[in-house]
């Protein structure tokens, strides 16, 4: 075929793709048969193959799943990802709506409800209606670029019905069939599985190389826009959502309007009972204040916007059989016992352990080794064991009876007078300073990747790690004489090491695992003392003058450093040159802005110059003079000159000063 008459083939054969595309995966309407579709898209490949040149930026074979990248890119959401506050039950979904009615001066006002769907929350960015590229959540301000297996989502659409700029979220998630199936598959070729849905969805979208998000069907909802070109006025969210259908997205057609707490917990309860059915996972319920002007009252805190809420469904149950009673030693000495079962499915995850949590809880529950159970999974919460299902039972069931001594020291197991677990008072029992290992590298403290729980127990059998002060001092020719650790890990691992030494202060406070100390309180003891040497020299009264700490914390944290072992690492992390302060090195603020390189062009009309430019270096920007490739946006304002030109040429966002003011509330 002549090169003209393959473009305009070419150009028939997208739209048809892509319209059927439509039908199928948006729509859930297919108007042709799989067989025909395939027969198009096979022909579209082929003519594409013949004139790589004559492949356009929103051609469906981009979508097959092209070369792998090198590395992923990081990108700066234009508008931070939040989270979600959560609320645990319709009582306080009532308190959430009577704060708000409150904190609005209304005696009313409607909420939208949507199904919280497990995936993954991803950020997609379309220029004049074409998608450009897409990214994970990160930090919130940073995430990944992904746009290479986004592409591969047949749901996304990569050219919208209006040539808009916007920002959209949404959540990238696999359906619960294809996701077992995946996990057969996986099963007969001997790798591991996923242990859930939202695992297996994460997992594909992580990939450098497409192609397995391609052989993945991964599918997407989308729930939120912020257009920044600005031509569609919308004054709810429901009006949002059913703009973003307009655009050519798939909305979660359950998503349903509600006047009242009531409403929203019915809403909530009928989804329940729904879930099963449903071919993808959710896990609870989105509430959000429908009118967009009363979300832009309420704002933000640094983590969740205050005008939207999570209620998450309880738990999930399955029937299966206690194989066994293990005793499990923590970081903190408790020891808890652990049944290990049958392995079952629950919440679209296998199970094989559940936590018995004491010794009374045993009791209580009369769980015996053989036993037939309901267990429960409260999201993200490790599985329960809800209830022995005695009327089964045989006659050949055993008793567990708690050990006197430490499973792992030996030591003899004793109780607190106000707590029930038993506890190992060991400050050496090798468990615990194994599970302190395990707990300081894990995500949540100093993310160290490829140090996880079998590579901890090795370094400390081993001798080479007797406490979290160690791993700085790790080297090559001691690693590589370790089990199963080739170079490529033993240089990862120095790597990962390396990288976590300048990790800001609370995440070292995380993952020197005080007790009672989680994310929150080390966020706001970090804000506070600013550095570890101050936080260690902190008084009770210092500790608890801070609002939302209460003198449980402050006492464990005093204790904490009390200990002499406390000193002794802190001393071989300083000296390793592990970070001890909050704030970032650079002395860059922290804020909406941070590492971006801003450009003004024009006159803005609620700033002068100077004001827009303290504002900027206040929310972590810097103003430089003239724009270029490094440049991460212009700020425009009246009449604004040739750096405005050299902008829009170079492809550089350009933001107006309303954009703007979004941009750093
Ligand atoms: S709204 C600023 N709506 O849940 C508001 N989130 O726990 C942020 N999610 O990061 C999100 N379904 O990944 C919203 N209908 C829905 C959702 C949803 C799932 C995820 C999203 C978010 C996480 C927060």
């Amino acid at each position: 075929m002549k090169k003209k008459a393959a473009a305009r083939r070419l150009k028939e054969l997208r739209e048809q793709v892509t319209e059927h595309n439509y039908y199928y995966h948006v729509l859930d309407a297919p108007r042709i048969s799989d067989a025909e579709f395939d027969l198009m898209l096979k022909e579209l490949l082929q003519l594409e193959k013949l004139y790589p040149d004559l492949v356009t930026f929103d051609s469906p074979s981009r979508r097959v799943g092209g070369t792998p990248i090198a590395a992923f890119r990081q990108v700066r959401h234009i508008v931070p990802m939040l989270s979600l506050e959560n609320v645990f039950s319709e009582n306080e979904l009532g308190d959430f709506y009577r704060r708000l009615e409150k904190n609005l001066s209304l005696e009313h006002f409607s909420l939208v409800a949507e199904p919280k769907i497990d995936g993954l929350a991803v950020s997609l960015y379309y220029e004049n209606g074409v998608f450009q590229r897409g990214a994970t959540r990160g930090d919130g301000s940073m995430g990944e670029d992904v746009t290479h297996n986004l592409l591969t989502v047949w749901s996304l659409p990569l050219r919208l019905q209006e040539s808009i700029t916007a920002e959209i979220r949404g959540e990238v998630f696999i359906h619960r069939e294809d996701f077992l199936k995946l996990n057969e598959q996986r099963k007969t070729r001997g790798l591991s599985l996923f242990a859930n849905a939202r695992n297996a969805a994460a997992g594909s979208i992580r990939q450098l190389d497409p192609k397995i998000a391609a052989q993945r069907s991964l599918d997407i909802f989308v729930f939120s826009l912020n257009e920044i070109s600005k031509t569609k006025h919308l004054p709810t969210h429901w009006d949002m959502l059913q703009y973003l259908k307009e655009l050519g997205f798939r909305v979660n057609p359950l998503v349903s309007l509600v006047e009242n707490p009531e409403q929203a917990a019915d809403f909530y309860r009928s989804l329940e009972l729904k879930r099963r059915e449903l071919p993808y996972e959710i896990d609870g319920v989105v509430l959000k204040v429908n009118e967009l002007t009363l979300q832009q009252k309420l704002g933000s805190t640094s983590r969740a916007p205050r005008w939207a809420v999570a209620l998450k469904f309880t738990s999930e149950e399955g029937i299966t059989r206690v194989k066994g009673i293990e005793v499990n030693v923590g970081r903190t000495g408790a020891v808890t016992p652990v049944a290990i079962l049958e392995p079952v499915l629950l919440a679209g995850s296998v199970v094989k352990r559940a936590s018995l949590h004491n010794e009374d809880v045993l009791r209580e529950k009369e769980v015996m080794i053989g036993d037939e159970v309901v267990v429960h999974k409260a999201g993200d919460i490790i599985p329960e064991v809800v209830k022995v299902n005695k009327e089964k039972r045989t006659g050949r069931e055993l008793d567990f009876v708690m050990p006197e001594q430490c499973p792992s020291c030996g030591k003899e197991l004793k109780r607190l007078t106000d707590e029930v677990a038993l506890r190992c008072f060991n400050p050496t029992c090798p468990a615990q300073l194994i599970e302190r290992i395990i707990h300081f590298a894990s995500k949540g403290g100093m993310d160290i990747s490829g140090l996880g729980e079998s590579l901890s127990r090795q370094l400390y059998e081993s001798g080479l790690v007797k406490d979290v002060g160690d791993l700085y001092y790790l080297n090559r020719e001691e690693l590589l004489k370790l089990e199963r650790m080739g170079e490529k890990s033993a240089g990862n691992l120095l790597e990962a090491l390396h990288r976590s030494k300048k990790n800001p202060l609370h995440k070292l406070v995380v993952a020197l695992g005080i007790r009672f100390v989680g994310e929150r309180a080390a966020r706001l003891l970090a804000a506070h003392f600013k550095s570890l040497t101050k936080l260690a020299a902190a008084t009770t009264e210092e500790i608890t003058g801070l609002d939302e700490i209460g003198p449980k914390i402050a006492s464990s944290v005093r204790e904490f450093f009390e200990q002499e072992e406390t000193g002794e690492i802190m001393d071989k992390l300083e000296k390793a040159g592990v970070n001890f302060y909050e704030e970032p090195e650079r002395g860059e603020e922290d804020g909406p802005l941070k590492g971006c390189t801003i450009v003004l062009t024009g006159t803005l009309d609620g700033y002068t110059r100077q004001e827009a430019k303290e504002l900027i270096e206040a929310k972590g920007g810097k103003v430089v003079g003239s724009v270029s490739k490094n440049t991460d946006f212009v700020l425009t304002g009246e009449a604004p000159g040739s750096k405005l030109q050299k902008a829009q040429e170079l492809g550089i966002k350009i933001l107006r000063e309303d954009d703007f003011i979004q941009l750093i509330s």
